[in-house]
């Protein structure tokens, strides 16, 4: 078995069932049979991933499962619009002419669509089987693959049905993002800085500081910015694993962003760029209330702006567009809508006080 650079695990201790498992981060963990054959066992395998991703990394995962083991493929069309019940359904579909079983282990490889696609299926086949997260877009690296959110969109609405169920393990193959396009990579480490900002002042800075071999994809920079962003996420999951309360702050400028990509419509900012500028703007709300310092958020822009992310919302957007936008998000708790805001920074809170005036100001600045 290769040697990991980190390897950490997420408890999940609420329910008495011990369902914790490990994140894996390091070179060649796409390869690593001896890793597989200890995580499956004899276990047959429904093995998803899309027409980009599959040419890449497809072959090196099918050998290192070996050639023993049952291995049914799906390859699905690349896409977000690919998210849907009709993609589960191949999944389903394959998984039950190929007569896979509860002991049969569903494999995700790709991106963050991949990987929650194939969690709601693996939840939901035969009342639900085992799966594992193969990782590979940053996004899905920090953040989708940790937590066990699994779904699929609905024309009514992104995300709207799905499921908890927590992977068996999270193999992250940082090889995997020398492929990865730019505006992908970006998408990512939007989502990195969202860690310091809400959890952890020491991170943050160590990111502003290190944005240059970020930048390059240094290797050792991103493996240590990963494995900081997965512990975190592991931490507040394993404290809220349902989104009782505190998982919540996850969300930050995930209130603005979704009321971006709702009205430019899905797929023409990545989730990532939006929830950069969401940061920024949720970011100056809290250093208009003088929780933060207004150089944090300058701080936060240039960050975000070396990596080519956006860091204002679109000019046609004004506070009455957000509002409304807003008004039909998941968000939404008995009418009002909620924002996750910087007490300070590294430390986020939940409020539902936010005016239009506070928003207006913002897009203002
Ligand atoms: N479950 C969660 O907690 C959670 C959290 C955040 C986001 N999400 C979901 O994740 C999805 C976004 O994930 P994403 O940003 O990974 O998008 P994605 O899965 O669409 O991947 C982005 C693009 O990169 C390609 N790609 C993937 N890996 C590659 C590689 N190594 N080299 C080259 N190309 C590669 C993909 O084929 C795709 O074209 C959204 O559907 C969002 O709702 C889920």
């Amino acid at each position: 078995m290769s040697n990991p650079i980190y390897s950490l695990q997420v408890d999940l201790p609420c329910s008495g069932i011990d369902r914790s498992y490990p994140i894996i981060i390091g070179h060649g963990v796409l390869s690593d049979s001896e890793r597989f054959a200890a995580l499956l066992g004899d276990s047959p395998v429904v093995l998803v991933s899309n027409d980009t991703v599959a040419p890449l990394y497809m072959s090196r995962v099918r050998d290192a499962l070996g050639q023993g083991r049952k291995v049914t493929e799906v390859i699905l069309p690349d896409g977000e619009d690919q998210k849907h019940l009709m993609s589960a359904d191949q999944i389903w579909q394959k998984a039950l002419e190929y007569h896979h079983e509860r002991r049969s282990v569903f494999i995700a490889l790709g991106g963050g669509v991949i990987g929650d696609l194939t969690g709601y299926s693996a939840a939901c086949f035969l009342r639900g089987v085992d799966f594992i997260q193969l990782p590979t877009t940053l996004l899905a690296q920090v953040d989708s693959s940790v937590g066990g959110k699994t779904g699929v969109n609905h024309p009514l609405g992104k995300n709207m049905i799905g499921a908890f169920h927590q992977p068996r393990a999270v193999l992250i193959d940082l090889d995997s993002l020398q492929t990865l396009p730019d505006r992908e990579f970006a998408a990512g480490i939007a989502e990195i800085i969202k860690y310091g900002c809400i959890w952890d002042p020491d991170f943050y800075h160590w990111l502003l500081e290190h944005s240059d071999a970020l930048l390059t994809r240094n290797n050792e920079v991103l493996a240590e910015a990963i494995q900081r962003s997965c512990a975190i996420k592991a931490d507040v999951v394993a404290q809220d694993e349902r989104e009782g309360g505190l998982r919540a702050i996850l969300n930050f400028g995930h209130t603005f962003a979704h009321a971006i990509e709702h009205v430019m419509g899905y797929g023409v900012w990545l989730h990532g760029e939006a929830v950069a500028c969401g940061m920024v703007m949720a970011a100056q709300i809290s250093a208009t209330r003088g929780h933060v310092s207004e150089e944090m958020v300058i701080g936060l822009k240039r960050f975000l702006e070396t990596f080519g992310l956006p860091v204002e919302p679109p000019s046609t957007m004004s506070a009455e567009v957000f509002l409304d936008a807003m008004a039909g998000d998941k968000k939404v708790v008995r009418g009002k809508i909620r924002y996750v805001l910087l007490e300070k920074l590294g430390d986020a809170c939940l409020v539902d006080n936010v005016t239009i005036d506070e928003i207006a100001q913002t897009l203002a600045k």
